[in-house]
């Protein structure tokens, strides 16, 4: 466990975790294996976002890119920025091949290293749960978008996927339940150890499990800091796989039961 009273012993240690993790996961997730995002959270992330045509965004916590380059082919000029080098190293190497006018950048959310009201909108791919104090990142880029700009983030479900959560199967191998428990777990820098769930065997002896500093908060946490920020928060949606994903893809049936993700769009008021 991470000291918790040290915020900069906290911050190196998130940053070392996710630059440790960063070239496992790029390989990962280039071949395939996050199911969850490619296949149900990015699809209604993308259904659910306004109209983004010609607008200026910052995606936070882009990782080696592949949602900001979603947000770019939707028609937005993007800006990434992330914590660990070597994924914005390898955002950008993917953006000098196929350009899409995407400028990635290494920085803490905490500090964003951009002038006030710069953003139409900003995004967030399952990173907000992943950082500490989040109250002040949400201050943060209440900062740099424009008023009446968005924000529009995902992160594990606050409420289904606390520190423990087990999928239930019957003997036939149908999602049955999911168990969850400690949502009142302060939890702030735990270390969890995983691969993706759909990793086959030889790539689990080849490769290390990913070390994720975890920042769980409980629902009404978070909408206290989203509130305390001074954001409105204007829609939100838990997505579910359809029955024809969850038997194509049986990693996602437990989304049947319950969600993984709460995706929510928040708006900054206009003065
Ligand atoms: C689960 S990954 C998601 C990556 C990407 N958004 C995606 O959807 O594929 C979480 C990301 O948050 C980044 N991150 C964590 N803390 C951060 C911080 N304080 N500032 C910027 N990025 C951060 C990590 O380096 C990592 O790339």
């Amino acid at each position: 466990m991470i000291e918790k009273t040290d915020n900069d012993v906290l911050k190196r240690s998130v940053s070392d975790h996710w630059e440790a993790n960063a070239e496992t996961w790029t390989k990962h997730v280039r071949a395939g294996y996050d199911i969850y995002r490619d296949a149900l959270h990015t699809p209604a992330f993308l259904e659910m976002l306004p109209d983004i045509k010609g607008l200026n965004g910052l995606d936070v916590g882009c990782g080696e890119g592949a949602n900001t380059r979603a947000l770019a082919r939707a028609g937005a000029t993007m800006t990434g920025i992330d914590i660990a080098p070597t994924f914005v190293r390898h955002a950008t190497e993917y953006e000098q091949q196929e350009p899409l006018s995407i400028r990635y950048q290494t920085a803490d959310a905490l500090h964003l290293p951009f002038d006030d009201a710069q953003f139409d909108f900003a995004s967030a791919f399952m990173s907000m749960m992943d950082m500490p104090q989040q109250s002040d990142v949400l201050k943060e880029i209440f900062r740099v978008i424009k008023p009446q700009g968005f924000f529009q983030f995902t992160i594990l479900h606050p409420c289904f996927v606390p520190p423990f959560r087990k999928t239930i199967r019957n003997e036939s191998g149908k999602v049955t339940a999911v168990m969850v428990a400690d949502y009142f777990a302060n939890i702030d820098g735990n270390v969890e150890t995983w691969w993706f769930s759909s990793l086959p065997q030889e790539e689990r002896e080849q490769s290390k499990p990913f070390n994720i500093p975890r920042f769980h908060r409980t629902l009404s946490e978070w909408i206290n800091m989203i509130n305390a920020a001074g954001f409105i928060l204007e829609a939100s949606v838990e997505p579910m796989a359809s029955e024809e994903l969850a038997a194509q893809e049986d990693v996602v049936a437990d989304t049947r039961v319950t969600p993984i993700a709460w995706i929510v769009r928040l708006r900054k008021p206009s003065s």
